[in-house]
């Protein structure tokens, strides 16, 4: 067994998918597997699963799946050496020296992070330690603690177009790099790098594992723009980090507050809450909800409590209760964030809020009434459908019927006419729903066989006989020799299963012991999807020696009809018409 192959071998040995995929998700027992929702994409019912024997998982309805490398990979949005890094440190492993295959992208990503730590550096040292104070002055002056801004890394970037350029270029990264990095633009006219962060404060962005991934630098006045955030670089990602995770995560709190900028964080952190994080300068993305919804129970969103605040509370209560976090919404008086709300009322109060912050039904309630004159009949009538809408919308049939009886009682009409009215909808729009989810699952696997094996749309009969065998193989590897003589690869006739077929062949006979691991290298995250997923989908009817016999079959009868002539199109079904019409 080569080297590596033995170190994958260990690692998953002493990281079982069951127990790594049950820390993201919650794992429900179905015999020897589990199943579990799909970490993903969003859904209600559960269409995940995870096998123990061949330690693999499978989503029937978006076709995610792989191995526990995989699965971190995509989970933690790592490349490959960096999930096995991640499980190697889970489980107390060295990764030995030879398996580091360090790509390009690998490397380019560490230079990024890298210059972003002496970037960091160098604006902290400049807050604190440089002439011009007027950073530490503006921090200051909103009351941040000098323990605040060396826990946030804050710092300063001075006035100057070159000065973090040259410093980076004499730390030996080149003008092509610093640029990549975006924390340098390239002049249009002159060609020359210059700095693209300056005199503005700067709060850099951490992601979970300490990596910092990019800016957010604000002017200290009142000039445009008032925040400037890294780009899109190999490293940041700004629909899938938060604010403050880094911090975040390390509480013991099962409630997570969400606020809407950087300087909220700071303060309500400050302020002597460790759960607390924002958006990356953008409205909350499904992803990022579901980050969430790893770490905690229930979200408190703490927004400004202006117009453009409430639509994104709206927004963000969707995006929350897919992913099956309950979801309190903040009420602030007399404040227009949480920031000012501290600093005009103190710490105390803002536990206060925080402990009676509302429910979100209440909140969305509330919405139905902006803009509607509910003293007129048509007012009335216009609230009650919005408000139906709403309540059909609450999972938990108790928790239903206290509002419903709340609203009847507001809206003065009979409890009884409007539950059944909100039960209409809920029917409708269960249907709909049930036909939604069916219609993307069509859509995903017609994608996925497109994308993947392009000739399956072809030869569909002859792919589905080649998933057969090879899923036969996955799950009885030591059968591979009887296998390979039914079945030698090159009767196969999809380009993609023949690939498949030999990587596993050839992986079984070079180490002692297959695990699905091993393709890792040679396939893309979305074809080991598609591998997990042909041994899964074949699970139900055991792939027996005479099937096996049947499928190669299909597969020698293909090659000999190509051979033959050039009729190899012809389905069974076709030949057979043309048989019955020359008897006729
Ligand atoms: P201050 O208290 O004024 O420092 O700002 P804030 O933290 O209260 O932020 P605000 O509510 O104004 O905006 C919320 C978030 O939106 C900020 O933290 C930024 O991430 C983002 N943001 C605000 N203004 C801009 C802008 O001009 N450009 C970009 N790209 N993002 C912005
Ligand atoms: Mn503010």
């Amino acid at each position: 067994m080569a080297r590596n192959d033995e170190f994958l071998y260990i690692l998953r040995n002493a990281n079982p998918i069951e127990t790594v995929m049950g820390s993201y998700v919650n794992l429900i027992r179905r015999g020897r597997n589990y199943i579990c929702s799909c970490p993903f994409h969003s859904e209600r019912t559960p269409s995940c699963t995870v096998f123990t024997d061949t330690q693999s998982f499978y989503c029937f309805g978006c076709g995610a799946g792989g191995d526990v490398i995989s699965f971190v990979m995509k989970a933690e949005n790592l490349d490959f050496m960096e999930a096995v890094k991640l499980l190697a440190e889970r489980s107390g492993l060295e990764v030995p020296d030879n398996n580091r295959r360090d790509n390009r992208s690998a490397q380019r990503k560490t230079r990024i992070y890298e210059m972003n730590r002496l970037a960091a550096k160098f604006f902290y040292h400049n807050l604190v330690k440089g002439d011009n104070k007027a950073g530490l002055q503006y921090f200051l002056n909103r009351r941040l603690t000098p323990q605040t801004i060396k826990k946030y890394g804050l710092g300063f970037a001075s006035d100057s177009y070159h000065e973090l350029t040259s410093m980076l270029r004499s730390n030996g990264y080149t003008d092509e790099e610093i640029v990549d990095a975006w924390l340098g633009g390239k002049s249009e006219r002159t060609g020359k790098t210059y700095d693209l962060f300056r005199n503005r404060v700067m709060f850099p962005i951490f992601d979970l594992r300490g990596n910092i991934i990019g800016f957010g630098g604000r002017v200290l006045d009142d000039s445009k723009p008032k925040y400037l955030n890294t780009g899109k670089t190999p490293v940041f990602d700004k629909g899938s980090n938060l604010f403050s995770m880094n911090f975040a995560k390390n509480s013991d709190s099962k409630r997570l507050i969400l606020c809407e900028g950087y300087m909220d964080v700071i303060a309500v952190n400050q302020a002597g809450f460790e759960n607390v994080v924002a958006t990356l300068g953008t409205a909350i993305t499904p992803d990022q909800a579901r980050l969430i919804s790893h770490y905690c129970d229930e979200v408190v969103v703490s927004y400004d409590s202006d117009g453009a605040g409430r639509a994104a509370t709206q927004k963000a209560i969707k995006h929350f209760s897919d992913v099956g976090l309950r979801t309190k919404i903040l009420r602030m008086e007399g404040a227009k964030d949480p920031d000012e709300y501290i600093k005009k009322f103190g710490a105390p109060r803002f536990r206060n809020l925080i402990e009676g912050s509302d429910d979100a039904n209440n909140f969305m309630l509330d919405r139905c009434e902006e803009g509607i004159d509910t003293g007129t009949e048509a007012g009335k009538v216009e609230l009650l459908k919005r408000v139906s809408n709403v309540l059909a919308e609450i999972e938990s049939p108790l928790e239903r019927e206290v509002y419903i009886s709340r609203t009847a009682q507001k809206c003065d009409i009979s409890p009884e006419i409007l539950k059944s009215h909100i039960n209409d909808i809920i029917r409708k729009k269960k249907n709909s729903k049930k036909m939604e989810e069916w219609k993307s699952i069509k859509a995903k696997t017609a994608y996925v066989r497109d994308d993947i094996n392009p000739d399956a749309v072809k030869y569909k009969k002859e792919a589905k006989a080649e998933e057969a065998i090879i899923s036969r193989l996955l799950l009885r590897p030591d059968d591979c020799e009887m296998i390979e003589a039914e079945a030698p690869a090159d009767i196969f006739v999809t380009e993609f299963n023949r690939r498949v077929y030999t990587a596993v062949l050839s992986a079984i006979k070079n180490s002692d012991k297959f695990t699905l691991s091993l393709l890792n290298d040679e396939f893309t995250p979305q074809e080991m999807g598609k591998i997990s997923g042909i041994s899964a989908e074949n699970r139900e009817f055991s792939v027996t020696d005479q099937a096996l016999k049947d499928c190669a079959d299909v597969l020698k009868k293909h090659k000999n009809s190509i051979s033959a002539d050039q009729g190899g199109d012809i389905s069974e079904d076709q030949l057979r018409a043309l048989f019955d019409s020359k008897r006729k």
